[in-house]
């Protein structure tokens, strides 16, 4: 392993300290531990970096070394990747979003998944909120075929085994039921892939559509398909307490960003509402219809829905 690839650049534990992990003494053992790369590259203790040059990730979540923190909500609508670039040529979720600060998605989204979707600089949050140790809950809508019988739910509810293991529990709140499909309100906070999707199958109930509607303490039921926002102060330090980090959120990291007037709007807001009500019209006229966001977080429980 590469101990030093850029002997000009500063020691990652004062570059990480600086970025808002921990003390020195912290980031030197996050390093020791084979925690953070460079460039791709897992480094040893001693290694340096040069902020805005290098790539430098810890878990595979990339370090922002900008000193302006931005935080973005996104519904992320259907066809879009989350990644910050597809081979592909498809459509990015990076893209949606303003490119200056560079963000990142904290987790992931299927491609034929909508709904809530975080891009921030903040490595630590990020890291908080996808560490499978913080069980960060994430709550999904999903249109599924057929009617689930109580044994499907109770085996949803208490676990699903997956060929890479059983689900720890989930909580399943039927939303909707008819002979053509039914809609579940899915909570999970493991992050495995197409976790939801490979549940329903399993259960012998595929999903037809698939919409996270709150990643912990956050929702919104306003915010349409391609629309995002920034987060608020409270909701960046409701995130940080749902992730247990113990820094505090930064004061406001809006304002910094833009100043107090200089918000960009979430663009083509018209254009896009109107797209959704069509949306809604074609789903109603399937026979089914969940919007994001349509159930709160907070109506979920083990025992409903039965
Ligand atoms: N579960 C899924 O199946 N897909 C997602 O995008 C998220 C959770």
């Amino acid at each position: 392993m590469p101990t030093d690839p850029h002997p000009e650049g500063d020691r990652l534990q004062k570059l990480l300290a600086t970025a808002g992990y921990g003390s020195r003494r912290v980031c030197e053992e996050l390093v020791a531990a084979g925690r953070v790369a460079v460039n791709g590259t897992v480094v040893e203790l001693g290694a340096r970096a040069r902020p805005g040059v290098d790539d430098v990730t810890v878990d595979g979540v990339p370090v922002a070394f900008s000193g302006v923190l931005v935080y973005y909500l996104l519904h992320k609508p259907a066809g879009v990747v989350t990644t910050a670039s597809d081979p592909q040529g498809r459509p990015t979720v990076v893209e949606i979003v303003p490119s200056d600060p560079r963000v990142f998605p904290v987790g992931r989204l299927d491609t034929a998944t909508e709904g809530l979707l975080i891009l921030t600089n903040d490595g630590e949050l990020a890291h908080g909120l996808t560490h499978p140790s913080r069980g960060v809950d994430k709550t999904y809508l999903a249109e599924v075929e057929g009617v689930p019988s109580r044994a499907a739910l109770r085996q949803l509810r208490m676990g699903v085994a997956l060929d890479d293991g059983l689900t720890a529990p989930a909580r399943v709140t039927v939303i909707a039921e008819r002979p053509e499909g039914s809609a579940l309100q899915i909570t999970i906070h493991e992050g495995r892939n197409r976790q939801v999707r490979r549940m329903c199958e399993t259960v012998g109930h595929p999903v037809r559509r698939l919409v996270r509607s709150a990643i912990g303490p956050l929702t919104d039921q306003r915010l349409t398909a391609g629309e995002w926002r920034d987060l608020t102060v409270a909701e960046v330090r409701d995130l940080y307490a749902a992730a247990g980090l113990a820094r505090p959120a930064p004061v406001d990291p809006m304002a910094k960003r833009y100043g107090p007037d200089k918000r960009p709007a979430s663009p083509a807001r018209g254009a896009r509402r109107q797209r959704q009500r069509d949306d809604a019209e074609q789903r109603r006229a399937e026979g089914l219809d969940i919007e994001p966001g349509s159930v709160g977080p907070g109506s979920v429980g083990p025992e409903a829905g039965e």
